[in-house]
């Protein structure tokens, strides 16, 4: 929800932190802070801005104005108070000599806030994070370690805290429970970062640290802590992405870019895993008998990695014959589901951090059924947690909506089905190849669909002052409708609906009217002529139909307002190529609206809290 870097060493520190910022304004934007602590004057400096993370950069030179080589920093996405200057972070203490940056939420901070206001102390602001930085007071002396540790015992929630103490000048605190946060190490000095892509410029040397560690950093040391005190070994790991992969690179927006680099993004995540034209998922640790002792498959999800579900779960049930139940993990979680205990629970989740799917891998695991994580961000909680982790090499993906991430958590599911299918027996060996060979030609079908995107660009600028858009199909297509209405909503602020074609005569077909635009997809053969019925139906009520169907079914042409062709497939694979024009359409309209594309309003990349 926030985002946070820190860093002590030998250069200035506020540009470096606003660098860090910046990539991670993904993570929210409606204020941004840096707190640096100033050697000449002995104090730490705090400067503060609301809105995007330029009015910190315009009100400090760039960070230039701010002196200092150790200091903290924080992008805000607003849940306990308005954005403004006093809620964002940093926080202090009243004489300034404790600074904080926090991402997370402390749950029991009202009965702590009360304590304290009766004791006669004043909070300023109306976050929750302020009380943790009182707490922090109150517990000093002398100690900074035993003092955080104190706090971690009487706070409930998440918290992704960096730390600055005016007494000790040269040392950066970091401490975290259900938040992420990572230190990163270089010759040049040491970071802290909610996320990899804040110190890729410097580093790609970075230690994880897990639930209730506290790291102590300077600039040529890094310790770890339990919660007991005690010394904490950790390994280093080297991130692959490289820095290209976390900048625009030339395009407007992080989203058309990501859109685009899905051919190689997809390609990156089925092509290492394919040995001689066989599937090898070593990751799975799961044997032939464990995998053939499956009653039923549990996915689980929020958001788009829901619909990724969704999508899988045609293509998984059709080809293994396993049963497949799909659940979006803020549900899940508190239903109280039952579980076939000869089950795979499937976590899905790009950041590895979304709070409810997190909560949702503990509910399963506490039950003693094995979880499979598929996530895109190497060492994550969800990675770290699930018992296995088949990872989606889609590189950092910073545009809120997903796009390339969603795309090879497609390809991944995928894959899993084919090797479980012939596993089981359930496909032969011309029908393996016939699978195996079709996947490896997602990626360049996919490209080919990026190379028209001109005719998706003109109908989404024709489309853009639309008010309801409804997304129409069957069977996968209905899946891959989800995902499209999602794209567009959550970017163009455009009301939008998926429906199951076949239920539109139940009840929402009422809301069609004159020139009401209808997104039909009709990539299913076996389906294609009642979607064909579907889109008369809406048709003669005055809808304007924009048809998606495979090339080859020209006829649509008789029936549709606009019709776009998706190079053909095996129908259980095609949401990975019609997802792709939806995208478009979606990022097109939003561009033509004059939308923020890259941060819509109200939301954030990784969704932290409940
Ligand atoms: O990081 P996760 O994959 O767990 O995130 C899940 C959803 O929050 C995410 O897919 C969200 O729906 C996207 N903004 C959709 O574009």
């Amino acid at each position: 929800m926030c985002g946070i870097v820190g860093y002590v060493g030998k250069q200035q520190a506020a540009p470096i932190l606003l660098d860090g910022l910046a990539k991670l304004e993904y993570r929210g934007y409606d204020s941004a802070g840096i707190a640096v602590y100033n050697e000449k004057e002995n104090k730490i400096d705090i400067v503060k801005a609301k809105g995007r993370l330029q009015a910190l950069r315009d009100l400090t030179g760039d960070g230039q104005s701010v002196q200092g080589n150790i200091g903290i920093g924080h992008t805000r996405w607003a849940t306990h108070g308005e954005p403004s200057v006093v809620n964002s972070h940093p926080h202090f203490n009243k004489d300034k000599s404790i600074s904080i940056v926090h991402n997370g939420i402390i749950e029991n901070y009202q009965p702590l806030k009360e304590k304290m206001q009766s004791r006669g102390l004043e909070f300023i602001s109306q976050t929750d994070t302020e009380v943790v930085v009182h707490m922090l007071e109150h517990y000093y002396s002398g100690d900074p370690i035993s003092a955080i540790i104190k706090v971690m015992h009487r706070v409930k929630g998440s918290y992704a805290l960096g730390i600055m103490f005016k007494e000790h000048p040269g040392e950066l605190y970091a401490v975290r429970k259900d938040s992420p946060l990572i230190v990163g190490t270089s010759a040049e000095g040491n970071f802290i970062a909610s996320d990899v892509p804040a110190i890729l410029k410097h580093t790609r040397d970075v230690y994880f640290i897990d639930n209730l560690e506290i790291a102590k950093i300077t600039e040529n040391s890094i310790e770890f802590f339990n919660e007991d005190r005690e010394p904490i070994e950790k390994e280093m790991t080297t991130v692959k992405w490289d820095i290209e992969a976390a900048e625009k690179g030339g395009y407007e927006h992080f989203m058309l870019k990501e859109i685009y680099e899905q051919p190689k993004v997809v390609a990156d995540t089925i092509t290492p895993r394919i040995d001689n034209g066989k599937i090898v998922l070593n990751e799975l640790n799961m044997s032939d008998e464990e995998i053939k002792g499956i009653n039923r498959i549990y996915i689980i999800g929020c958001g788009s990695a829901y619909h990724v579900g969704l999508s899988a779960k045609y293509m998984i049930e059709e080809t293994v014959r396993i049963p497949v139940d799909v659940d979006l993990a803020s549900e899940f979680r508190y239903r109280n589901p039952i579980m076939d205990s000869n089950s795979l629970a499937i976590i899905i989740s790009q950041s590895g951090e979304t709070a409810d799917s997190l909560a949702a891998l503990r509910e399963i695991k506490s039950r003693g059924i094995k979880v499979l994580g598929i996530v895109n961000v190497v060492g994550s909680s969800i990675a770290r947690e699930a018992d296995n982790v088949l990872y989606t090499w889609a590189g950092p993906e910073i545009a809120v909506a997903t796009t390339k991430a969603y795309s090879t958590q497609l390809v991944a599911c995928y894959m899993l089905g084919i090797h479980f299918a012939k596993v089981r027996g359930q496909i032969d060996d011309t029908q393996y190849d016939e699978m195996v060979n079709e996947l490896n030609a997602l990626p360049n079908k996919i490209q080919r669909i990026l190379g028209d995107k001109e005719r998706i660009q003109w109908f989404a600028s024709k489309y853009s002052a639309a008010k309801d858009v409804f997304f129409i199909g069957r069977g996968q297509d209905y899946a891959t409708s989800m995902e499209g209405s999602l794209k567009l909503k959550e970017i163009s602020y455009i009301h939008s609906e998926a429906y199951a074609a076949g239920e539109l005569k139940h009840g929402s077909i009422s809301l069609i009217e004159d020139g009401t635009l209808s997104v039909a997809l009709a990539t299913q053969p076996a389906l294609y002529e009642k979607m064909i019925s579907n889109i008369v139906e809406v048709r003669s009520r005055g809808s304007y139909v924009f048809a998606l169907t495979t090339e080859g079914n020209y006829n649509m042409e008789d029936t549709s307002d606009f019709t776009v062709y998706v190079p053909k497939t095996l129908p259980c694979f095609s949401t990975s190529l019609a997802v792709i024009p939806l995208q478009l359409f979606g990022y097109y309209v939003a561009l033509a609206k004059g939308c923020d594309v890259d941060k819509p309003r109200n939301l954030a990349k990784s969704v932290t809290v409940e």
